[in-house]
C-alpha cells in the first residue's frame, strides 16, 4: 500500500500499532465503538476487559471475534440449515470459510454444471475447501443439489431451511433474494447489494415487510482487524484527518495461455481470452452445453433484459456488462469506500466526480463495457463538519476520499492509508495494519516510518509519542501477534459474518416474532441492534450508493453532489433518477 516501505518499516509499523492499541487498552480506551457503529451495551460484557485479557506485554493478540460481536453465547445452538445458492468464486470461499457449528450447509443451487462440481471437490490450494472436506464425502453426498431456485424454494420444508447465502452476479441480486424472501427464509446476499439504488430500497422495504434478516457481504464490518484500527482511530490518534487514500492495483495485462489438455475442455464459437483476466474467464465445453440460450432465458426470472443471460458468455464474464455487473467501482472500490465510511464513523459523502473508463481493453482483447481504470475522488465530512460525526458547524472540515483501480500494474498492494495531522495508519490487504506518527519539526527521532511509538492518555485526548528508533529490524523481532495470512479468517470476516448471522437468525427465533427494524428511541441506531447483522440493509445500501454514484459521475464527466434522501429507505430518491447517463 505505501510505495516505498522497507519489511523493518512494515514491522516498525505493524509492532506501532500493536504497542498503541495495548497502550489505549491498557488506559481503558479501547471501548470507543466496535465496527458497524454499535456502541457497547452498558448491560453487556465489556469488550474492554476482553481486549485487556488479549494484551500481555504490549501485543495485539486478537480477541475472539464472537466476544467481540457480542455472540459468545452460542454453544449449545443448533446450526442454522442454510442453503448456497451460486456457488462461483466467492460460494467457494463462503463455503470454504463456514463454520459448520453456526452453519449447516443442506442444499446447493447452482446452474453451472463445473461450479457445481467444484462446490464439492473444492480445490488443491487456497480458500476454497470444498464440501467433501468440510463435511466428509459421505455426509457430503446428502447435501441437496438444484440448478433452479424455485425447486430449492418448493423443496424448502423437506430440506428444513431457514437461510441462504447468495453469491450470484450482480444483476441477479434483488429478484433472488426476493424469491427467498417470499419463501420466509433469512438471506445473506453477496455484495454490491444491487445494481440499482431503487432495487436496494425494493429489498430493504422487502426485508422489513416479511420480518426477516437481510444481510449484504460486505466482509469488513466483521473484520478484527478494522474493528481495531477503528478503535485505535476513534481515540484521536491521528490527529486531524483530511485525506484517505484507497486503491486495489491489479495487473491482468498478461497473455491467457492453456495448456492442450485445458484447451480440450473449452467450448468451441466462443473467443478464448487474449489476457489472463477473472472476469474474462474461457467459456468451458460443459457448461455451454448444459447452458444454451434458450435455457438460460427460462432461467431469467421472467425479464431477460433485466435478471438473465443471453447467453453463457454474459453468465461467465457477468462483470463485463453493465446490465450484469457495476464495473470496478462495484466490484473492488463499494469494499474500500465501505471501509473508509466506517474509519470516518458511518457518515455519507458530500460530492463524487472521477475519471474511468476502458482504456485498456479492446476489440479482441477482452473487450468489454466496463472500465478498467478508474480514480475517483468523494468529498467526506470530517467530525466537526454540520454532517459529520460530530454534527459540528464547521462547513470546511472536509476529508477527501480517493479511490483508484487499474487493470495494469500491480506494484503497490490493495489497501486504505489513512492520513491525519499527527500520524498514518495504513491497512494492507485485509491482513496487516501500520502506524506510524508524524515527526515534529526540528525534532530528532520524532516520528517518521522508522520510530517507535507509545501512546499516552492524559490531558485532552489520546497522543502519540516517538522517543527512538527501532534500529535494524527491530519491529519484527518485538511484535508478538503472528503475521495474520490473507486468508486468516478471523481477520477477513467472512466466516465471522456467516456465524453472526446464524446467532442473529437464531436469536429473533427466540423471540418468537419477526425481526423488527424498530429505531431506537434516540433514533440514531436499531432498537435490536445487538441481533440484526451490521451490514443491514441501510449500511449496505449506503455502500450501493457510493459505488454507483461514483460510475455516474465518471460516465457523465460531473460533480455529483449526494443528497440525504438517497440513503433513506423510505424515500423514492435515488441517484440513478437524476445522474444515470442516457443511452
Ligand atoms: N465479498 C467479497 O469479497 C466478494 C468477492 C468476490 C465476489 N463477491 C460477490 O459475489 C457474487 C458472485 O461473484 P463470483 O465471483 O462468485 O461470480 P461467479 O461468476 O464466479 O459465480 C456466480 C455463480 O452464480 C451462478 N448463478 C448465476 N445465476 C444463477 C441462478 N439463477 N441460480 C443458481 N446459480 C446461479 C453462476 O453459474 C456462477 O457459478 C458477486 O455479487 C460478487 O460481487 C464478493
Amino acid at each position: 500500500m505505501a510505495l516505498d516501505l522497507t519489511p523493518e518499516q512494515k514491522a516498525a509499523g505493524k509492532a506501532n500499532f500493536e504497542q498503541a492499541a495495548g497502550d489505549l487498552a491498557r488506559a481503558g480506551k479501547m471501548n470507543t465503538m466496535a465496527v458497524g457503529g454499535t456502541p457497547p451495551d452498558p448491560e453487556k460484557p465489556d469488550r474492554r476487559d476482553f481486549i485487556k485479557v488479549g494484551l500481555a506485554a504490549g501485543a495485539v493478540v486478537p480477541v475472539s471475534a464472537a466476544v467481540y460481536y457480542g455472540y459468545q453465547s452460542w454453544k449449545g445452538n443448533k446450526a442454522v440449515r442454510t442453503a448456497v445458492i451460486g456457488c462461483g468464486d466467492e460460494g467457494g470461499v463462503l463455503v470454504g470459510d463456514h463454520n459448520p457449528e453456526f452453519n449447516e450447509v443442506v442444499a446447493v443451487c447452482e446452474i453451472r454444471p463445473t461450479n457445481m462440481k467444484r462446490i464439492f471437490d473444492g480445490e488443491p490450494n487456497g480458500p476454497r475447501k470444498g464440501l467433501n472436506k468440510l463435511y466428509g464425502k459421505d455426509t457430503a453426498a446428502k447435501i441437496a443439489k438444484y440448478d433452479n431456485i424455485d425447486s430449492l424454494l418448493a423443496d424448502k420444508d423437506k430440506l428444513g431451511l431457514e437461510m441462504v447465502v447468495i453469491a450470484t452476479p450482480l444483476n441477479t441480486h434483488d429478484v433472488i433474494a426476493k424469491k427467498c424472501m417470499d419463501a420466509k427464509l433469512h438471506v445473506l446476499c453477496e455484495k454490491l447489494m444491487a445494481r440499482t439504488i431503487t432495487k436496494c430500497k425494493g429489498m430493504i422495504a422487502y426485508a422489513k415487510e416479511k420480518g426477516l434478516l437481510l444481510s449484504i457481504g460486505h466482509q469488513r464490518h466483521y473484520s478484527t482487524l478494522y474493528a481495531q484500527a477503528l478503535e485505535v482511530l476513534n481515540a484521536g490518534v491521528l490527529g486531524d484527518v483530511k485525506h484517505i487514500r484507497a486503491q486495489w492495483p491489479r495487473n491482468n495485462s498478461f497473455l491467457f495461455t492453456a495448456s492442450d489438455a485445458e484447451k480440450a475442455k473449452f467450448a468451441p464459437g466462443f473467443d478464448i481470452p487474449y489476457y489472463r483476466d477473472g472476469w474474462c474467464k474461457p467459456i468451458l465445453k460443459e457448461d455451454a452445453d448444459a447452458l444454451p440460450s434458450e435455457k438460460l432465458k427460462e432461467l431469467a426470472f421472467g425479464d431477460v433484459n433485466q435478471y438473465g443471460f443471453n447467453d453463457v458468455k454474459e453468465l461467465v464474464r457477468w462483470r463485463l456488462y453493465d446490465k450484469t455487473g457495476g464495473g470496478l467501482m462495484a466490484e473492488l472500490g463499494s469494499h474500500q469506500l465501505d471501509a473508509s465510511s466506517i474509519i470516518l464513523g458511518h457518515v455519507h459523502p458530500l460530492a463524487v466526480s472521477g475519471i474511468g473508463g476502458k482504456y485498456f481493453y479492446g476489440p479482441g482483447r477482452n473487450d468489454r463495457e466496463s472500465d478498467d481504470g478508474v480514480f475517483v475522488t468523494y468529498e467526506f465530512p470530517g467530525p466537526e463538519h454540520p454532517k459529520g460525526a460530530k454534527k459540528g458547524k464547521n462547513e470546511n472540515d472536509i476529508v477527501i476520499v480517493t479511490y483508484s483501480s487499474f487493470n495494469t500494474n500491480s506494484f503497490e498492494d490493495y489497501g486504505e492509508c489513512v492520513m491525519g495531522s499527527r500520524g498514518t495508519m495504513i491497512l494492507s490487504k485485509e491482513a496487516e495494519v501500520y502506524l506510524y506518527k508524524e515527526p515534529e519539526p526540528g525534532k530528532a527521532n520524532s516520528g517518521g516510518r522508522d520510530t517507535k511509538v507509545t501512546v499516552s492518555t492524559g490531558g485532552k485526548g489520546a497522543v502519540m509519542a516517538s522517543t527512538s528508533t527501532w534500529g535494524g529490524g527491530g519491529g519484527a523481532a518485538i511484535s508478538k501477534a503472528p503475521g495474520a495470512s490473507a486468508w486468516d479468517s478471523a481477520v477477513r470476516g467472512y466466516r465471522t459474518e456467516m456465524e453472526h448471522f446464524a446467532f442473529c437468525v437464531r436469536e429473533w427465533q427466540k423471540l418468537g416474532k419477526p425481526v423488527s427494524y424498530e429505531k431506537d428511541e434516540k433514533g440514531h441506531g436499531l432498537k435490536y441492534a445487538d441481533i440484526i447483522p451490521r451490514c443491514h440493509g441501510e449500511v449496505a445500501m449506503a455502500d450501493a450508493i457510493l459505488a454507483l454514484t461514483g460510475n455516474m459521475a465518471m460516465a457523465k464527466k460531473e460533480r455529483i453532489v449526494f443528497e440525504e434522501d438517497w440513503f433513506k429507505p423510505e424515500s423514492a430518491e435515488v441517484p440513478e433518477t437524476k445522474h444515470a447517463k442516457k443511452a
